[in-house]
């Protein structure tokens, strides 16, 4: 029988439990224990993990490599919220806003190490593999994390540039995360490269919700409603807001973020009416649905028998109904 994902997910809880960090230095350290603690929905290991079983490989001995992209992420994470200036996340003051940049910036350092250490203990033959997919992964989320700072200067960004923005700072990891599970089990080039585009898709559907979530969630979502709009975010909204709007509109959208005379609330409120008014969220929602689809639809076309990729679609539907 196979591990249902919740059976995956409290075995790699299991397995960051035994995780240890050192005391001290302790704003190195203090910080490092709590990104990794709470509220992480750790998608990446536990993709990791489901690919990795669905090809017949052994969960004890692809958990190092679970462990460092987990690590990873969350060392992503600490650098993101000084670049978003967000001082929320999950629900608790962001390693930035708690302990300021410094220490955000060195731990996610140590985070960075500490993620590429935990890959030593993987079987020495499949090192070099894993490493290879492990560095251009992350080198991915370095460009589409410069990309992103990059769009919120341009006043035109296509949908095409956007896709591209966020295959790179988020489907990469993702993409990775399944590839490196896959590899582990030995699977064939074949059934890791159509891993790399069912985890891409479902990656690219994946942020476009995170998008939607930051204007139209809630604060139950842990994170504060409306940062993305105050930072003059290139998001899937903007860019068909922009698409959308008259010439008067448009310059709305490009500068309201920047207006001093307008409260954070007045900010947010102004860029939702045009959002609503140009009827983007749907769009949004269509695209999610498109690239989910899409991410499904590559499942079928794996070398293993139907069964076995269960998890995987177990995981993606799971992801779409995700609410923080
Ligand atoms: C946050 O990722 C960053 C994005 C790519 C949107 P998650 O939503 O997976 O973060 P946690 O680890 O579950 O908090
Ligand atoms: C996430 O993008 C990408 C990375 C952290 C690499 P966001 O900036 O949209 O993520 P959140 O919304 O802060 O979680
Ligand atoms: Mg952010
Ligand atoms: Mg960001
Ligand atoms: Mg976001």
């Amino acid at each position: 029988m196979m591990r249902t994902n919740d059976e995956i997910l409290g075995q790699f809880e299991a397995a960051l439990s035994q995780m240890q960090t050192p005391e001290e230095p302790e704003l190195l350290y203090a910080p490092i224990i709590y990104s990794m603690a709470g509220g992480g929905k750790r998608l990446r290991p536990v993709l990791l993990l489901i690919a990795n079983e669905a090809f017949g490989g052994n969960i004890d001995k692809a958990m190092p490599a679970a462990l460092a992209v987990e690590v990873f992420h969350n060392f992503t994470l600490l650098h993101d919220d000084i670049m978003d200036n967000a001082d929320v996340r999950r629900g608790k003051p962001s390693v930035f806003a708690k302990w300021g940049e410094n220490v955000a910036i060195l731990s996610g350092d140590a985070m960075l190490i500490t993620a590429y250490k935990m890959l030593t203990a993987l079987d020495a033959e499949r090192l070099p593999r894993v490493l290879h997919i492990f560095n251009d992964m992350a080198l991915e989320v370095c460009e589409g994390q410069q990309y992103d700072m990059d769009f919120e200067s341009m006043t035109v960004v296509t949908v095409e540039d956007y896709i591209q923005m966020i295959e790179r700072k988020t489907s990469a990891l993702l993409s990775g995360s399944a590839m490196i599970g896959a590899t582990l089990a030995g699977a064939s080039d074949d059934d890791i490269k159509k891993l790399y585009r069912f985890a891409t898709e479902l990656g690219l559907a994946f942020q476009l919700q995170d998008d939607v979530l930051d204007s139209f969630g809630d604060e139950a979502l842990g994170k504060k409603i409306g940062g993305d709009i105050l930072e003059g975010k290139q998001t899937y909204l903007m860019v068909q807001a922009m698409n959308r709007a008259s010439e008067v509109e448009r310059e709305v959208l490009r500068t309201t973020h920047k207006n001093e005379a307008l409260s954070d609330a007045e900010k947010i409120a102004t860029i939702k009416a045009l959002y609503e008014k140009l009827d983007v969220k749907r769009a949004a929602e269509q695209q999610i649905e498109l690239r989910f689809e899409r991410a499904l639809a590559v499942l079928n076309t794996l070398s293993i028998a139907g069964e076995r990729t269960v998890r995987l679609q177990e995981f993606a539907r799971n992801l779409m109904g995700r609410k923080k």
